[in-house]
């Protein structure tokens, strides 16, 4: 009996020491923001889709907003001008990530990039990662690959197109994806039931959801093991699934390495740098695992889901479709199919795609920061240990520095030198700083290539006489913030052979 009694003092002293902290924070100015429920804070005014419930919540409160969920002080940054003194300004303050169960489970305690601490180890992995894998020369080498992957699914569409059948083209673009980042980082294709009897986009779907639901488990550290939501078993399993399928994956390099393959992959570069010993930090199996998952999940999700925001939004406006038709036509001609070295002379495909970017960022509210010390920003405190949620899909949408903001026109950027690279904060799909997208050049060319290829070879049109202004534009809340339903459509073969 006596445990039970220090564990009541312990959690007595814990919740008194925690509200001195939040009052002595009280003191200093904090950022304006709703205010919250005893114990519980604002966690009551989030819903499905918390990027939209944030934008509405800002609205009121302004572009730096204090808001507690639990007892975790959350700032919430909604305008350019505010992201800028975030992840420019003050970026060495406030790039590094804020320990939850995501990262403990997923995240192999926070091993991977993208949950990972700012620090030595995570640089060095980043940098590692940027070398093996992301750098233009790595890109340049999977050319003829992603050439090869996308003629086979434009082949398959062919054959849609002349019998007019309905394609899943969410499924189609996600399939396309995995084989692609499979080849990339794993050195060749699996099939669904490698990974688990759900397949890989079923599983990377409940991972981007559990990662990115708000956890009371973060926010109330002693009611983590109760795991009210469920959330941490649901992590669980996913964490299972990928750790099996990912020592299969290291098995078999191990056995080829046995075999004297020739080309060496992303698996067989991390696994010598392992053996090797020669890394200067700590680098086991548990670390490869972690970088393999984060390679997979941040390469495949992402360049998916933006080509399916981006055709979605050229079929609901047939005018801009045809446009990009036409300039598709005037620079490859309706005789051949797009090669990657005609992209930098597709002007108004990269105007497309940062307004489908703009409008739908893949990743809403960035992937949380953490303050490593107290700051005083535009006047405010922002106190040491904060999450800081940076709302992109709310910066896209100010009306201060966009014009009729809710409207798809990528004439908006004609003339504009608004990039989308992290330099100009009113468009940072990629994020910026020190914590912004290391994949962002890879993720571009997939983007620009996939788009370009579906738009050139094929006119699209909807099922069952849909009409483009009926096509349902609704989000489904994630990491990684999908299309709610799955884009249908008839593909009728454009060109000429
Ligand atoms: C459409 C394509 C992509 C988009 C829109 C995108 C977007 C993002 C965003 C918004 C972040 C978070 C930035 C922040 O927290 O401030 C991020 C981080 C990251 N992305 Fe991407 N990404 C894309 C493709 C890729 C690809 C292809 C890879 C690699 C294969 C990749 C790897 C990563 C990694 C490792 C991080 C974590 C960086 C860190 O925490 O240091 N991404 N990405």
């Amino acid at each position: 009996m006596a445990w039970i009694w220090i564990a009541v003092l312990l959690l007595i002293t814990f919740l008194y020491l925690l509200q001195q902290l939040l009052n002595s924070n009280k003191k200093k100015k904090l950022p304006p923001g709703p205010r919250g429920l005893p114990v519980l804070g604002n966690f009551h005014m989030l819903g499905k889709n918390p990027h939209q419930d944030l934008h509405q919540i800002a609205k009121k409160h302004g572009p730096i907003m204090y808001m507690r969920f639990g007892y975790a002080p959350t700032i919430v940054v909604s305008s350019p001008d505010a992201a800028e003194l975030f992840l420019k300004t003050y970026d060495h303050v406030f790039c590094s990530r804020p320990l939850h169960e995501a990262s403990k489970y997923i995240g192999y305690e926070q091993r991977n990039i993208i949950f990972g601490q700012y620090g030595p180890y995570w640089r060095n992995m980043r940098k590692l990662c940027t070398l093996e894998l992301l750098s233009n020369l790595k890109i340049n080498q999977f050319q003829s690959m992603r050439r090869t992957e996308v003629g086979l699914l434009i082949s398959s569409l062919k054959g849609a197109s002349k019998i007019g059948e309905i394609v899943d083209v969410s499924d189609k673009i996600a399939s396309l994806n995995v084989d692609i980042t499979c080849l990339m980082v794993f050195g060749k294709k699996y099939a669904d039931k490698d990974l688990d009897e759900k397949g890989f986009k079923a599983m990377v779907k409940e991972t981007a959801e559990v990662a990115a639901v708000p956890n009371l488990g973060d926010y109330f550290p002693y009611l983590g093991v109760l795991d009210l939501q469920g959330l941490t078993a649901r992590m669980k399993t996913v964490a299972k699934v990928f750790d099996d399928f990912l020592e299969k994956i290291i098995d078999e390099h191990v056995r080829n390495k046995e075999d004297h393959k020739q080309t060496k992959d992303f698996v067989d570069t991390m696994m010598a740098i392992m053996e090797s010993g020669d890394a200067e930090f700590e680098f086991d199996r548990r670390h490869v695992k972690a970088v393999l998952l984060d390679m997979f999940l941040a390469g495949m999700d992402t360049s998916s889901t933006t080509v399916e925001w981006v055709l979605s939004e050229l079929i609901k406006h047939p005018q801009v479709m045809k446009k990009l038709q036409k300039e598709l036509e005037d620079v490859i001609g309706l005789d051949r199919m797009v090669e990657e070295s005609d992209l930098d002379n597709l002007e108004y495909l990269n105007m497309v795609i940062k307004e489908a970017l703009r409008l739908h960022p893949v990743a809403p509210l960035l992937i949380p920061h953490a303050s490593m010390e107290d700051c005083v920003v535009d006047g405010f405190h922002i106190p040491k240990a904060s999450r800081v949620i940076v709302n992109i899909w709310a910066i896209g949408r100010d009306p201060k520095v966009w014009d009729e903001a809710e409207k798809f026109q990528p004439e908006r950027f004609l003339g504009s030198d608004i990039d989308l690279r992290g330099r100009n904060f009113q468009l940072i799909p990629f994020g910026s700083g020190r914590r912004g997208c290391p994949g962002l050049q890879l993720g571009l060319v997939i983007i620009r290539f996939l788009v370009a290829q579906l738009v050139h070879c094929f006119d699209w049109e909807l099922p069952n006489g849909m009409l483009p202004s009926d096509l349902n534009m609704d989000e489904y809340f994630g990491l990684v913030t999908t299309r709610a339903e799955h884009l249908m459509a008839i593909p009728t073969y454009r060109l000429h052979k």
